[in-house]
């Protein structure tokens, strides 16, 4: 069944969705923690601490493979559940092959992918997620589900299965449904988004009708202790 992350930085937030008990792992970026007031390292404790159990990808800010390879080292020293987000490019699939060698194999989610060739790649270098970005390319044109679609399609002719596709940049649950029946193995998802999930107009009003009817006729009766 494909998996829901959570696409946020934010405490109140995550406390909140983990309660739903519909959420199976969290990715940041940089723009999400930087939304956030607490310090850096304190506050991947406290998303890993609260995601106990469950993967937590956080981004490395270094460009260059060398600094990658530290940054990541460093991370998963702060937790036991990190994933290490490493962004597409030469640098990125060098941090991860290196990251993948010998006993160390730290987990890798590489983000920023755009095309089925960087996703490939990324597959090929070890990386244990990819990250399509669908609400980014369908922003200036593409088709984000196009891509994700041809991706499972690929892993599943090639039977790539160490790498597990997240798609990310989810802006509204049609995205998720689309996704799901494409089935990528996870969507990553803003908690608006989240919450959108729940509501139909029809189940508001069904909701109300049941109320009502109740209250019109039989409302005397106790029903609850
Ligand atoms: O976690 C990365 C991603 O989901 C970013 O989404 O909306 O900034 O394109 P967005």
């Amino acid at each position: 069944m494909v998996q829901i992350f959570l696409d946020s930085a934010n405490l109140q937030e995550i406390e909140e969705a983990l309660s739903w008990g519909v959420i199976s792992g969290l990715t940041t970026n940089p723009s999400l923690m930087s939304r956030e007031s607490e310090p850096f390292e304190l506050l991947v404790k406290k998303i890993c601490s609260l995601m106990d159990g469950y993967p937590v990808s956080v981004e490395v800010l270094s460009t260059s493979a060398d600094e990658m390879v530290r940054e990541a080292r460093h991370l998963v020293s702060l937790a036991s559940n990190i994933t290490v987000k490493i962004p597409m490019g030469i640098d990125g699939l060098k941090a991860v092959y290196r990251l993948n060698q010998g006993k160390e194999k730290i987990l890798c989610n590489v983000t920023l992918v755009f095309s089925l060739n960087q996703a490939l790649l990324a597959a090929r270098a070890g990386a244990a997620y990819v990250s399509p970005f669908i609400g980014r390319l369908d922003d200036i044109g593409w088709d984000g589900v196009a891509l994700v679609r041809e991706m499972v399609e690929l892993f599943s002719r090639q039977r790539i299965v160490g790498t597990r596709i997240i798609a990310a940049s989810i802006r509204h649950p049609r995205h998720v449904h689309e996704v799901a029946v494409a089935g990528a193995h996870i969507a990553t998802v803003p908690f608006s988004v989240l919450k959108q999930m729940t509501r139909h107009p029809l189940t508001d009003i069904g909701v109300e009708r049941f109320l009502s009817d109740w209250a019109n006729t039989r409302r005397e009766e106790k029903i609850a202790p």
